[in-house]
């Protein structure tokens, strides 16, 4: 063949993502290759070592935490975990010295005693193996999610790793086998399904007030571009920046589905079955970067790469016919929403855009008739320990109440509201998203984690039967527990 005619299909082979989809050509299917979804089959085919779904660990008087990362949500987490009793903050680590100083002068001002101090690329990796943790708390960028709960439960350490749990389709994997061959815990962090409407919306669906749910709609629709991704002192090395670069999908799925999947019983009598997606390109993001290198040099290197498309829309069939739609968008203009939608044969819920309303006919219900279904259906975790969760704060307390939960089912021995098949089901929509729509939004399989222990395992335990032992050091000395 001429070199001429070579290089001809060579240029046809490279533009031809965008001649036949008009999607950017760099869009490579990173997290969920062909390989990893080889790999996954021979996973589930493997079967279950163990289920992870409602095991109780042997309970744990003090809870001895490492946390990793203490950026900005690190920092906040070593506040909000600081009043609660039953917890010892015995190590801090970050990459950089400085923010580990900050965070002691935290437990300082809490009165709480200063904390082993781990710094640098792979302080991490001392961290956890030292003997006297329990809980290693994980909010670092997302490449290190896994690598670091992997080796915490590898080193006998249960996990709490913040959103998402893995980036890829084998890491999600890792983390379920490593959980499953340990027996330790590994909890994806995801605070909103602690938010009180949602709460309240999953007592309902429990209790069948929407009827046999049969769609439902979550989002992560966040404006973080100006403020937080292209500002130089927000995300540590611009890190969320750079995720946005070279992947085309919804990379933060589990804020607007974490809470519907409860609502569902996925991974508990119905699963993810496949899914389909879809994304816009990029309107915003490359023009942010032209602009900003215009003036700052720093900036040059954020320009002409390949950044995701603005919107992404995944949609979600369940094994037993259930309908999911998630989408994720953080640079464009418009009102923070994760939608919260649950629909069923008797009534509807949603949260955003707000007010938050409630249907059980063609007009939402009235403020007060809401209200009243606020008190009759408010958890009791909600009654327990939300009014001070609201003081002590974090995202409208909903963060507090997560951590509180979090410590007081290890305290007592309890099952966590959230476990490792939960992370992965909920975060592989990352990579499969991205697999989907780099091959034109075809349909992409979603695997079963639990390795057919879905149809058997039990919802999520909306009591607190076993637990509420744990207190919380004084807010507000009038604020007592119920
Ligand atoms: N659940 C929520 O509502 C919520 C909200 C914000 C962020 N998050 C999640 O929390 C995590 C952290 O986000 P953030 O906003 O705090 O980002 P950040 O950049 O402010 O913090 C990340 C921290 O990790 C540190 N780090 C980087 N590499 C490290 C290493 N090798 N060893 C130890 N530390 C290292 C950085 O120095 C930084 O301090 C992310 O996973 C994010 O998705 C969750």
């Amino acid at each position: 063949m001429s070199t001429n005619r070579r290089n001809f299909i060579r240029r046809i082979a490279i533009g031809s993502g965008v001649l036949a989809t008009g999607l950017p050509s760099f869009a490579k299917v990173i997290g969920a290759s062909d390989e990893h979804m080889e790999r996954s089959v021979d996973f589930e085919k493997s079967g279950q070592r163990f289920n992870m779904c409602g095991y109780a660990a042997p309970k744990i008087e003090t809870v001895r935490i490492g946390i990793i990362g203490l950026g900005m949500r690190g920092s906040d987490a070593v506040e909000r975990l600081s009043y609660i009793d039953g917890v010892e903050i015995v190590a801090l680590c970050d990459k950089y010295p400085d923010r580990v100083a900050a965070s002691q002068k935290t437990l300082e001002k809490m009165g709480r005693p200063k904390a082993i101090a781990y710094s640098g690329e792979e302080g991490w990796k001392a961290l956890c193996e030292s003997s006297d943790i329990d809980l290693v708390y994980t909010p670092t960028p997302w490449h290190l999610h896994t690598p670091v709960a992997v080796y915490a439960m590898k080193n006998g350490k249960h996990a709490a790793v913040e959103v998402p749990a893995g980036k890829t389709i084998d890491e999600l994997w890792e983390l379920v086998e490593t959980s499953e061959k340990t027996k330790k815990h590994c909890m994806m962090l995801e605070n909103c399904c602690y938010d009180f409407f949602e709460l309240l919306t999953l007592n309902m669906a429990r209790q069948g007030m929407f009827g046999e749910l049969v769609h439902a709609e979550g989002a992560y629709i966040h404006d973080l571009s100006k403020d937080w991704n292209f500002n130089k002192k927000a995300y540590a090395d611009m890190w969320r920046l750079k995720e946005n670069i070279g992947h085309n999908g919804n990379l933060y799925p589990t804020h607007g589905l974490g809470p519907i999947a409860q609502c569902l019983n996925i991974n508990r009598g119905d699963k993810f079955d496949h899914l389909v997606s879809m994304s816009t390109n990029d309107f915003s993001m490359n023009n942010i970067a032209k602009e900003l290198a215009a003036k700052d040099d720093f900036f040059k290197e954020f320009v002409d790469r390949p950044y995701r498309g603005n919107m992404n829309t995944t949609l979600i069939r369940t094994n037993r016919g259930k309908t999911v739609m998630v989408q994720h968008d953080v640079s464009t203009l418009r009102p923070y929403s994760r939608i919260h939608l649950v629909s069923g044969t008797k009534g509807a819920a949603q949260k955003w855009p707000g007010p938050q309303r409630i249907a059980f006919g063609h007009s939402w219900l009235k403020p007060e008739e809401l209200k009243q279904l606020e008190e009759k259906y408010a958890l009791p975790i909600v009654k327990h320990i939300g009014a001070i969760a609201k003081e002590v704060g974090g995202h409208g307390g909903m963060d507090f109440i997560m951590d509180w939960r979090l410590i007081d089912c290890l305290r007592n021995g309890l099952p966590l509201d959230q476990d490792v098949y939960d992370a992965a089901s909920w975060s592989c929509l990352m990579p499969l998203s991205e697999r989907s729509v780099a091959k034109k939004s075809r349909t992409v399989d979603i695997p079963d984690f639990t390795r057919g222990a879905w149809q058997t395992n039990k919802p999520v335990d909306l009591t607190l039967n076993g637990g509420a032992t744990t207190g919380v050091r004084s807010i507000k000395p009038d604020l007592k527990m119920q």
